[in-house]
């Protein structure tokens, strides 16, 4: 029998609809393999499935893969219960979690104490996407992946060390879009803190010579210029000179997050010190060089751009191996888009030159959003289809919407004696589970999806 989502109209009709009638016959759990209402400790399951049978069960290290369901109220928002379905499945060692309120169906799988989204659709496309669900987590595909679990872990350990190198190989970010405030360096320092969290190692770069990168990794502690450490080792230097200033010497330790990560910081003198530099022809590829030394010391670059089309910007979109370019989706911010796509241009050409690949573009991030019911139910979804129309550029699925906590959380501050430091922290460690942070996280997600680099 089809399945209707508009037949849900509370959470119950949810559980029974779509979880019970419909999806765990579809995907072969027998009654005796499914449990409804499992409450282990202080957790409250909605659904607990088995893939193979085993009475009565233990979640340890060895517990059999097996599935949770939640089922949320239609008009609940799913973002707002990822952070407690990690904490379900990592705490009870349970591999898939699926979470569905009838309208979107989305499958996260848990890799050490975090959890990926590995599937996801509305939910009246379920039935034609039945077969990837049920590949998923189907009873019998689960099944048949603990069978041959264990030669895969034999197959893995014998596997060529070069190949696992290959794949882990650090990658580079550049977050840029020419229009000024449109959230480059707000995305930028929450993205890589909530990379950071998925326990990869990460460097941060400010390319612009206003700095608030810097400032918002919480770098400028002085209040007078008379104390200024960055003016002598900052990115300037690094881009300056060939053999000296390496990024393990110039990056810094940033705790505005918890892991910390590093940060080659950004000085107001890079500006006056365009056009010297511009005529320095290895300038543009003196940081491809520098960073080929930290290849193994970090995962995930991410690089911070100025709002403009000037040396930097073309430095970072030369050396970065993918671009996300943050947009409010307004007029100006769109029409913008015509320049970004004509400097990528410009960039591939002399990439191209150099040997390099094109830049490959993650897509368009939608940033600063209102939150207004009727703008997010009918003109956001207009605003998102019309960049790959107007400019054919892709969009990445995840919004970040406009929240307060993300400006309250830069302007933290500490007052030490009579004077007031700048002390920001990263939205996920300000407020875990706020919406914007779990807005970031899921930006974390895609963007390791989409750049291979999610084990
Ligand atoms: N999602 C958001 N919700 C609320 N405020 C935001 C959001 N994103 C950015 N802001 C605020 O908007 C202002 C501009 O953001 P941000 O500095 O990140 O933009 P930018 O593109 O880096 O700007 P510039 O081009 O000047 O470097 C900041 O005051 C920031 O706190
Ligand atoms: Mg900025």
């Amino acid at each position: 029998m089809p399945f209707n989502p508009e037949l849900c109209r509370n959470e119950s009709e949810v559980e029974s609809k779509l979880i019970v009638q419909y999806l765990l016959p579809q995907l072969g759990y027998t009654p005796d393999t499914w449990y409804q209402e499992v409450v282990l400790g202080s957790i409250r399951l909605d659904f607990l499935a088995f893939a193979a049978q085993v009475v009565p069960f233990v979640l340890d290290a060895n517990s059999p893969l097996s599935v949770v369901m939640e089922a949320k109220h239609p008009k609940h928002n799913l973002n707002n219960h990822v952070s407690r379905l990690r904490h379900y499945l990592t705490t009870l060692n349970v591999r898939y979690g699926l979470l569905t309120n009838a309208k979107e169906i989305r499958i996260y799988e848990k890799v050490q104490y975090e959890i990926r989204l590995v599937f996801q659709c509305a939910g009246k496309e379920v039935e034609t996407k039945l077969k990837e669900i049920q590949n998923l987590i189907g009873r019998e595909s689960l099944q048949e992946r603990q069978n041959i679990n264990n030669l895969d872990i034999q197959i893995s350990e014998t596997k060529s060390r070069s190949e696992t190198k290959r794949q882990n190989a650090m990658k580079t970010i550049a977050v840029y879009h020419n229009k000024g405030g449109v959230g480059k360096t707000t995305t930028v320092v929450n993205l890589a803190a909530a990379i950071r969290k998925k326990g990869k190692r990460v460097l941060l770069i400010d390319f612009d010579s206003q700095a608030n990168t810097t400032f918002a990794t919480g770098l400028v502690k002085f209040d007078d210029e008379e104390f200024d450490d960055i003016k002598d080792s900052n990115l300037l230097q690094v881009l300056q000179s060939e053999e000296l200033y390496p990024i393990s010497e110039v990056a810094r330790k940033s705790n505005f997050c918890n892991p910390e990560i590093d940060v080659v910081p950004a000085h107001i003198d890079l500006m006056r010190n365009e056009t010297d530099l511009n005529a320095l022809d290895g300038s543009r590829l003196i940081l491809i060089d520098k960073l080929e030394h930290v290849q193994e010391k970090y995962d995930i670059v991410l690089i911070d751009t100025p709002p403009s089309l000037n040396l930097y910007a073309r430095i970072a979109l030369i050396t970065a191996d993918y671009l996300i370019i943050p947009s409010d989706l307004k007029p100006f911010a769109n029409q913008g888009l015509t320049n970004v796509k004509e400097f990528i241009k410009g960039v591939n050409t002399f990439r191209k030159q150099i040997r390099k690949p094109p830049i490959e573009t993650l897509g368009v991030l939608a940033c600063k959003i209102s939150t207004n019911n009727q703008f997010v139910k009918h003109t956001l979804p207009k605003r998102l289809e019309a960049i790959p129309k107007r400019y054919n550029l892709q969009v990445m699925d995840t919004v970040i919407y406009d929240r307060d906590d993300l400006a309250k959380c830069a302007e933290k501050s500490l007052i030490v004696g009579d004077i007031e430091i700048a002390d920001p922290v990263s939205i996920i460690d300000f407020k875990p589970d706020s919406m914007a942070a779990q807005e970031f996280e899921l930006l974390a997600i895609e963007v390791l999806q989409k750049i291979g680099l999610t084990e």
